[in-house]
């Protein structure tokens, strides 16, 4: 038996007979001869049957053969400059696994499909090689946070997806029925990332959040996964740098190890290749300043809207990160400037080319008075939050972190136009399906 190899592979095997395992992705005919297109989630390869080289029944299985059928295929390995990916397999013998009726065939042919259709038929759209290439990098900005936060010594400690209280308003909060009592799907991390920074100094958590987003914008999932790390001792410049160092070692790795898919993407690559740090940092008193200049209505004291962000970050060429923010406009736990009471000490990242937010945090508060104090100003129940309050009645000290959005991230490096094609089965305000 020859050995079943991935097609990512073949170029290892030229010359030698092998079986490919994968989906019909096209069909060619031309007289004597078939060319069909074989993917198995690895490469694309071309196959040639010729008829007069292979068993008849061989030759017409092949040629009867509907997009997406299953197929195992042997073959010799041929390099061939003019075939998609550089090889081809001189078939020798073919087994249909299963055969997609012809009168019912594969939804998603090579025209254009609305967006809608396309997002019906998520569970098979995935097979594209758009959504594949999309896969892959999401794989590598994955592996890439993990891979930096774990060389600086940093431990995965996971939090809890149900929780009682909230972490980022009380106005996108998921309620759940928790055996009569209330529950909240999480918001984010991070409480729970304190308490796990004074235990091991340098924590992340990385998992699914969720918000009850209820407008519909090409920045917002309902459910998105982030990462968060949360650093004891460290205050805003500390998680600035750490944010810059993170974000331009996914960057660098992406361009390193996913070019193909990038390309498929037809992704401009020197936009990624000038996310190098320094990033630009800005307060927000100075990016209003630029907003204004741009015509925007926003006065002093507003947060940025969807289109601020765009026109902040359409004026520089990578990263910038905006620090100062009015504490009114910001979560509750967030410590205030020393000297200007009235801003918090914490930071955005908003990516270039008018993506926007893909990261925020700062430095928390770790005063017991003044954070027990935030909790009520902003009507959260005390109760819930006695726990959280324990960490600044034990050994408080000062701490930062923040959280970067996945999704964000991975339709900015692939240069998507919305978060929906980020994340497999994407979960908005109109789509809970497939
Ligand atoms: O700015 P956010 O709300 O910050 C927090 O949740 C902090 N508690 C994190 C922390 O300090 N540990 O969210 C952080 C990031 C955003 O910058 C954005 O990238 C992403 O999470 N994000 C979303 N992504 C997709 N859909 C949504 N609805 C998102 N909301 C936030
Ligand atoms: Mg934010």
């Amino acid at each position: 038996m020859p050995p079943i190899v991935e097609i990512r592979d073949v170029s290892q095997y030229a010359g030698q007979e092998v079986v490919i395992q994968g989906w019909l992705y096209n069909l060619r005919e031309s007289g004597k001869l078939l060319f069909p297109l074989v993917r198995d989630g690895t490469g694309i390869i071309q196959g040639v049957v010729v008829k007069a080289a292979v068993a008849p029944e061989v030759f017409e299985a092949v040629r009867h053969l509907t997009q997406e059928s299953s197929l195992r295929v042997t073959g010799r390995v041929r390099a061939e400059k003019r075939a998609p990916g550089g090889y081809e397999l001189e078939v020798t013998a073919a087994e249909v696994i299963q055969r997609v009726p012809p009168e019912r065939p594969y939804p998603i042919t090579p025209k254009e499909h609305g967006i809608e259709f396309l997002m019906d038929h998520r569970h098979l759209w995935l097979r594209s090689m758009r959504q594949r290439a999309i896969l892959g990098v999401r794989h590598e900005i994955i592996k890439a946070a993990r891979d930096f936060l774990d060389s600086q010594g940093f431990t995965l400690v996971d939090t809890p997806i149900l929780t009682p209280a909230a972490c980022e308003g009380t106005t996108t909060l998921f309620e759940v029925n928790y055996f009569g009592d209330k529950a909240y799907l999480t918001q984010s991390g991070q409480l729970y990332n304190e308490a796990a920074a004074m235990a091991v100094g340098k924590t992340y958590c990385f998992g699914p959040t969720f918000r009850a987003e209820k407008s519909k914008t090409r920045r917002h999932l309902t459910e998105f996964w982030m990462v968060e790390p949360e650093v004891a001792f460290a205050h805003l410049d500390d998680i600035c740098a750490l944010a810059e160092q993170l974000v331009s070692f996914v960057v660098e790795r992406v361009l390193a190890k996913r070019r193909e898919e990038l390309k498929t993407l037809e992704r401009d690559l020197s936009k990624l290749e000038n996310c190098r740090p320094p990033f630009p940092r800005i307060r927000y008193d100075e990016a209003v300043n630029r907003l204004q200049q741009k015509g925007s209505e926003i006065r002093w004291g507003n947060d940025f809207g969807g289109t601020d962000e765009t026109i902040l970050s359409e004026q520089f060429d990578r990263p910038v990160l905006v620090t100062h923010y009015p504490g009114s406009v910001k979560a509750f736990y967030m410590a205030p400037d020393r000297e200007r009471p009235e801003l918090a000490l914490c930071v955005d990242m908003l990516a270039p080319e008018g993506y926007g937010e893909i990261i925020g945090g700062g430095e928390r508060l770790a005063d017991f008075e003044l954070l027990a104090r935030r909790i009520e100003e902003h009507q959260l129940p005390r109760q819930a939050f006695e726990w959280y309050l324990d960490l600044r009645r034990y050994g408080s000290v000062p701490h930062a972190g923040f959280g970067m959005g996945i999704e964000r991230v991975v339709a900015w490096v692939c240069g998507l136009e919305h978060v929906r094609e980020t994340i497999p089965f994407p979960r908005m305000l109109y789509r809970l399906t497939p």
